[in-house]
């Protein structure tokens, strides 16, 4: 493959997550700019499925089906990948887990499961990647997909939005930590994006759909190869100086919040 802007070739990349939506568009996004992709996730079937798709479009890639809240588990994937690519470059945090539920109901597990996945697999996988990238002794760059309610807050969200910030302060205190290794850590906040996870989980009737396309200034949901295209960005040597910082992508949604009711959007 011919070299991109990006600096993706012959560069390997874990996606956690990978089997679906805004992590498999990841994936695919860094198959196509000539990384090799490890997708890790719970279920093997929508691994494979990925794998089989970066294949179609010429990228290597390996399945390595894995819960990430398992750190003994994280570490054996971060073996498996190099020991199948010879190295590692970077990891996207995207595995997340995510229902709708008024805090005060929320069971004790609930909260767990979720920032379980959320908070503690992120920093699990953040950890592992660092230490290998500190042995091998070269660069690479971690990217957390969050959501914008991690620093506005949102009813119904209080186990996501407590995780999400919270790998927010990592990215935060990381990024200033492994600095001098040559690590970059960064976060994109995608607003609400067209994908069956966040769809069944979030917007599971017409109406609900209606409601949050209502909340969005841009009049629609991003597609997970927009977000896919801004998250190569930071991953990739054209953001070689950027590192703590968080990317929002969600068509205005949340600058746009209207607290007083007011439209004075322009006639289309
Ligand atoms: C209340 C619920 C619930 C619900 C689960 N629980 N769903 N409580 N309302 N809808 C409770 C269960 O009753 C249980 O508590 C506890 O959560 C754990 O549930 P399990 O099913 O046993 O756990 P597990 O199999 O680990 O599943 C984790 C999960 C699940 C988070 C609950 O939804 C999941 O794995 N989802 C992954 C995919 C996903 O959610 N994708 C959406 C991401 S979209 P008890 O007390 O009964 O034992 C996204 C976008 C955000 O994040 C940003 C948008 C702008």
């Amino acid at each position: 493959m011919t070299p991109t802007p990006h600096g993706f070739d012959g560069r390997t990349y874990i996606v956690t997550g990978g089997g679906s939506g805004i992590g498999r568009a990841i994936a695919l996004a860094l198959g196509a700019a000539g990384a090799q992709v490890v997708v890790a996730g719970r279920s093997a079937d929508t691994l494979d499925e990925t794998v089989g798709l970066l294949a179609e479009r010429g990228a290597e890639g390996l399945a390595v089906p894995t819960d990430v809240r398992s750190p003994e588990a994280v570490d054996l994937l971060v073996e498996r990948a190099v020991e199948y690519f010879g190295t590692l470059d970077g990891l996207v945090n995207n595995a997340a887990g995510n229902f709708v539920a008024p805090g005060i109901e929320l069971s004790p597990n609930g909260w767990r499961a979720v920032v379980d996945i959320v908070l503690n697999g992120s920093f699990f996988c953040t950890r592992a990647v660092a230490r290998r990238l500190r042995e091998q002794g070269t660069p690479g760059a971690i990217l957390s997909v969050i959501a914008t309610y991690a620093w506005h807050g949102h009813p119904g969200t209080v186990h996501s939005a407590a995780a999400k910030a919270g790998v927010l302060a990592m990215t935060r205190t990381l990024a200033v930590e492994l600095a001098p290794l040559g690590i970059r850590l960064n976060c994109i906040a995608p607003g609400p994006t067209d994908t069956q996870g966040a769809g069944a989980a979030l917007w599971a009737t017409d109406q609900a759909r209606a409601s949050v396309l209502s909340t969005v200034p841009a009049g629609r949901f991003a597609t997970p190869e927009e977000i896919a295209d801004a998250s190569l960005f930071l991953l990739g040597d054209r953001a070689s100086y950027l590192t703590g910082d968080c990317l929002t992508i969600d068509g205005g949604q949340w600058l746009g919040k209207q607290v007083y009711g007011r439209d004075v959007a322009p006639d289309a």
